[in-house]
């Protein structure tokens, strides 16, 4: 019978993770039934999810003091009752903090390769990867000569969005802390610039590696965002026309106990969330389709309006005052003669 080692929540940490916030407790398996797997961990992935699992604010639902860390694995078959599997094999599974698991085989799956390193299952050929690269291009658009700026760019997902962007034609920019994380993006990992956040004013950054295209809009055609907060803001701030803003991770707050200010991206990401950005002038070509919509509705009585009617152009600015006080009511309209 094997000894299993587990990790488990101790105490939900309140900032930044602390030691006393886990524990170890050993624990015995349970003997395996039919269609099962016996599993040894051979690496444990550590995804920035697990502080909001911690803290009962990650959508996969929150974690009970005392309960084994979860998290995926690339594990060993050591015993197989299951004819899909046999000792030795390789495989993915949510089998969490611990040296051990009996699974159903059902919950094992293939890592997908055999000629790479097995631990590239949890990076980049695993679910950051997967992460990345469906984001980017599916809700990217990139398209060659975009400028694409993401943030927490030398951690897994960054790196890879930045490596495909390249690989597809964009010209990439990454957000880093330090001058090594930047020295290896502009280096080995091949982005045309990098900013150190944490040397740099991130807005200075940007403006000096996203020039502006069109003023009064900035260069930034596509911002791939994994920290939220003011590097978001920032980012958002020099958008080019057309820019698209991938909301995919919250760096930032993970190890807050308070949600900022402002609408929060992580109700974005949860919701899968489209966000446009809306100008009517774009729409021009739908007004004679809508004023026949709205106007048979008007005239069947299925829509209803309201005007806040002054008279007289000296009383514009009263009104003007009214509306941007919030004291008006409907469309606001001055009757001129
Ligand atoms: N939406 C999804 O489905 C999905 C899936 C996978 C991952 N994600 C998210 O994607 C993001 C990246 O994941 P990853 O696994 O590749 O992790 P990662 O980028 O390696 O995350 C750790 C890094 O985040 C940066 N960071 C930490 N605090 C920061 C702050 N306050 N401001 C800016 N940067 C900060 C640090 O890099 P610096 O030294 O550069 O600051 C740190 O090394 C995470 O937010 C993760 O939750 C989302």
């Amino acid at each position: 019978m094997h000894k299993n080692q587990q990790v488990i929540l101790h105490a939900i940490p309140d900032g930044l993770p602390v030691a006393g916030d886990f524990a170890e407790q050993e624990a015995m398996l349970p003997a395996l039934g039919a269609g099962q797997l016996l599993l040894e961990t051979q690496f444990l992935s550590l995804d920035p999810y697990m502080r909001g699992q911690m803290s009962g604010r990650h959508m996969s639902g929150a974690l009970a003091i005392g309960e084994v860390l979860r998290g995926e694995t690339v594990s060993r078959v050591l015993q197989s009752n299951d004819d899909s599997f046999q000792i030795g094999d390789i495989v993915r599974a949510f089998t969490g903090w611990q040296s051990h698991a009996v699974i159903d085989a059902g919950a094992a799956m293939p890592i997908g390769f055999t000629d790479l390193p097995p631990s590239l299952a949890l990076g980049v050929l695993g679910m950051p990867g997967l992460t990345a690269y469906a984001a980017l291009t599916r809700l990217g658009s990139p398209k060659t000569g975009d400028t694409l700026l993401v943030s927490s760019a030398a951690g897994t997902v960054g790196a890879t969005v930045g490596q495909i962007g390249r690989i597809l034609g964009c010209r990439t920019v990454g957000i880093a802390g330090g001058p090594d994380k930047c020295f290896w993006l502009t280096g080995p990992a091949k982005f045309n610039a990098a900013i150190d956040y944490k040397n740099e004013a991130v807005r200075d950054g940007i403006k000096r590696t996203c020039p502006a295209k069109s003023a009064p809009l900035g260069g930034v055609d596509i911002y791939y965002d994994n920290v939220g907060g003011d590097i978001l803001a920032a980012a958002m701030e020099n958008m080019a026309h057309g820019a698209r803003v991938i909301l995919c991770g919250l760096m930032d707050q993970y190890n807050s106990s308070t949600v900022p200010a402002g609408p929060n991206p992580g109700l974005i990401i949860k919701a899968r969330a489209h966000v446009h950005g809306m100008v009517v002038y774009d729409h021009e070509d739908a007004r004679p389709d809508m004023i026949k919509k709205i106007s048979g509705w008007i005239r069947s009585g299925d829509f209803i309006y309201h005007e806040d009617v002054t008279p007289g152009l000296e009383n514009a600015p009263s009104a003007f005052m009214r509306l941007m006080r919030g004291e008006t009511f409907g469309k606001v309209i001055v009757a001129v003669n």
